[in-house]
C-alpha cells in the first residue's frame, strides 16, 4: 500500500477562540504506491488541496490516521516519523508554486530538494539540466525563480519535484495557468512518465477533458466529504457528475450527441476522437 487514510478529519483553527472550519470529515482512502494516475475532482472549497496535503504530510489530521508508506501520521506530532523521510517518497507539487520557490536561480531551486534528499551536487546539477530539457525551461536556468510569469513558476516548482524522482507525485493543478499547449505537454509528459516507470500520480484539476484523457481513476470531493471513488465512465454517466458540479468532457458530448443523431450505442469507455469525428460526416441536417 502507498497512501491510506482511516477516519480522517481535519479543522482549520479559526480566529476566535475555539471556533474552526471543517475541511474534511470520514476520509477513508486507499492509493496504491504503483499504477494509479488518480484525479481528484469537486467544486471550489471542497478540501481538495487540503486532501493532497495529507499525502505527505504537510497537514496533520485534526484526527484519524494517515499512513504513508510504512510511516504513520497522526496529531500527535512527537510520535510521527521524521517528515523528511516520508517526503522523500512522495512529491508535492503546490497550487501555487510562487509558496514553494526560494532559491536566487531556477537551477539552485531545481537543484534544492534532490541535494536536500542526499543527491551529491553533481548528480543533483544532472538532474537538474535533464528535468529542464523536459520541461523545456532550459532556457530560464540562470534567471531568478522570482521574476517569471504563474506559468514558468509553475514548470519551475514541478521540475524541482520530478528532479528527486519520488515513488509517487503530488500535483495540485499542474495545468493551472499554463498557455493550451503548455498544458498538452506538461500532461503527456505526466503522462509518459506514469507509463514508463508505472509511478502513482495523484493530480486535483478542474479540468474534466483532462481528467477523461488520463485519469486512471476520479475522486470526487464535496463539502468535505468523498461522494464518488472510481472509473471516470461510470461518474459520467449518471447525473453523479452534476450533483458534484462538475461539467460533462467535451468528448462524452460529442458521444452523447452521435448517439442521439444517429442512434447509435456509442460507449463511453471505447472511443477514439479521429473515428468520432469521422462519424459527424453521416448526419443529414
Ligand atoms: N488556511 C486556511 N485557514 C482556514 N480555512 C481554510 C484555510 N485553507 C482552506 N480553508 C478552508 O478549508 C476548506 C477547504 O479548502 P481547500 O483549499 O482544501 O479547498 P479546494 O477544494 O482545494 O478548493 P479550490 O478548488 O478553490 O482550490 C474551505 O472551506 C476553505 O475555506
Ligand atoms: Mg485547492
Amino acid at each position: 500500500m502507498g497512501i491510506s487514510f482511516q477516519n480522517v478529519e481535519y479543522k482549520y483553527p479559526g480566529i476566535k477562540r475555539k471556533s474552526f472550519t471543517l475541511a474534511l470529515e470520514n476520509i477513508n482512502l486507499n492509493i496504491n504506491k504503483e499504477g494509479e494516475f488518480i484525479a481528484i475532482v469537486g467544486k471550489t472549497g471542497s478540501g481538495k488541496s487540503t486532501l493532497l496535503q495529507h499525502m505527505n504530510a504537510l497537514k496533520l489530521p485534526s484526527s484519524g490516521k494517515v499512513k504513508i508508506f510504512d510511516y504513520e501520521i497522526t496529531n500527535k506530532k512527537r510520535k510521527n516519523p521524521k517528515l523528511k523521510d516520508v517526503r522523500k517518497n512522495v512529491g508535492f507539487v503546490f497550487q501555487f508554486p510562487e509558496y514553494q520557490l526560494f532559491e536566487d536561480t531556477v537551477i539552485k531551486d531545481i537543484m534544492f530538494a534532490p541535494k536536500n534528499f542526499g543527491f551529491k551536487k553533481e548528480d543533483a546539477e544532472k538532474e537538474a539540466i535533464n528535468v529542464m530539457k523536459l520541461l523545456h525551461i532550459t532556457n530560464l536556468k540562470d534567471k531568478s525563480p522570482f521574476n517569471l510569469s504563474g506559468g514558468q513558476m509553475r514548470k519551475v516548482a514541478i521540475a524541482g519535484v520530478l528532479a528527486y524522482n519520488p515513488e509517487i507525485v503530488l500535483l495540485d493543478e499542474p495545468t493551472r495557468g499554463l498557455d493550451p499547449k503548455g498544458q498538452e505537454e506538461i500532461m503527456e509528459l505526466f503522462n509518459d512518465i506514469h507509463k514508463k516507470t508505472n509511478k502513482t500520480f495523484v493530480m486535483i484539476t478542474h479540468d474534466m477533458d483532462i481528467v477523461y484523457k488520463y485519469a486512471t481513476r476520479v475522486v470526487v470531493l464535496n463539502d468535505t466529504k468523498i461522494t464518488y471513488d472510481g472509473n471516470k465512465e461510470d461518474l459520467f454517466k449518471d447525473n453523479t457528475y452534476l450533483e458534484n458540479h462538475l461539467s460533462k468532457p467535451n468528448v462524452l458530448l460529442l458521444i452523447d450527441y452521435l448517439n442521439e443523431k444517429l442512434n447509435l450505442n456509442l460507449d463511453y469507455d471505447s472511443y477514439d476522437i479521429n473515428e468520432l469525428l469521422g462519424k459527424l460526416g453521416d448526419i443529414n441536417e
